[in-house]
């Protein structure tokens, strides 16, 4: 399962790029609105520093507009993949981008019925959103494995991209469905390499570490040095005999 960033934010983008673990970046229009300026400035940044799918959303309604605005986000760089709604007209505009080798991500996908209209169209992936519908009281996971399931049974060749993941079980359950690509916010990537045993492993193995170079201030309080050694000893044999 590749792992994506769910993030506009360059700085998180490079943090994360540098485990050498990153496979690309799902944006959309709030995670853009969230990072201010220039949009067509923050998706090139992110295109250039990621050697991965870069998802960029469309933002018209019509068929027409979309599919303008949709060769134009693919046009910005050849790691580029653009997000279409699971509405007709994405849906359409998604067929027509497919079929000129454009990659697309159907978004905004909360039913099973929904994933095979996407995969019908040869999407490059399709995103269900868990954790909205875990949000309203729906199995977001549930639907994860259906979706998962009817690809497998149907030989459907689109990815699976599970999205929306709001803590690192999420993550490792999406792997255990079989998702392709998991995308997730910065702070459940940074969850995802935290473990307490970890921190506190670690913790004692560089103070034994540091015990054995004779830096630990405890290990010459705890224990006498030779020459406090030698000296106690002199002091107990001038004792014995003085008596
Ligand atoms: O980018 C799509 C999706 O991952 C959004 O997640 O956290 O806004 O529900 P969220």
């Amino acid at each position: 399962m590749r792992l994506f960033l769910d993030t506009a934010n360059i700085d998180e983008i490079r943090e994360i790029d540098r485990w050498g673990v990153l496979s690309g970046v799902t944006t959309n229009p709030s995670l853009i609105a969230k990072e201010g300026g220039d949009p067509e400035a923050v998706w090139k940044e992110i295109l250039a520093e990621v050697d991965g799918d870069i998802s960029l959303e469309t933002t018209e309604l019509e068929a027409g507009p979309m599919y303008e605005e949709g060769l134009r986000l693919a046009g910005m760089a050849p790691n580029a993949v653009v997000k279409v709604p699971m509405i007709p007209a994405g849906l359409e505009v998604g067929k027509r981008l497919t079929s000129e080798g454009i990659r697309t991500n159907v978004t905004l996908v909360f039913s099973a019925a929904q994933a095979i209209l996407a995969a019908e169209i040869g999407a490059y992936c399709v995103s269900p959103f868990l954790g909205r519908l875990d949000d309203v009281g729906a199995d977001g996971m549930k639907l994860l494995h259906d979706i998962c399931e009817i690809y497998a049974v149907q030989g459907y060749a689109s990815n699976v991209l599970a999205a929306s993941l709001r803590h690192p079980m999420h993550v490792v359950d999406a792997a255990l469905a079989g998702a392709d690509i998991a995308t997730m916010p910065y702070d459940v990537f940074t969850k995802l390499v935290k473990h307490p045993l970890t921190d506190s492993g670690l913790e004692r193995f560089l103070a034994d570490w540091r015990k054995l170079q004779g830096e630990q201030p405890s290990m010459h309080e705890d224990q006498p040095s030779r020459a406090e050694e030698q000296a106690k000893k002199a002091k107990k044999q001038e004792r014995e005999a003085g008596h």
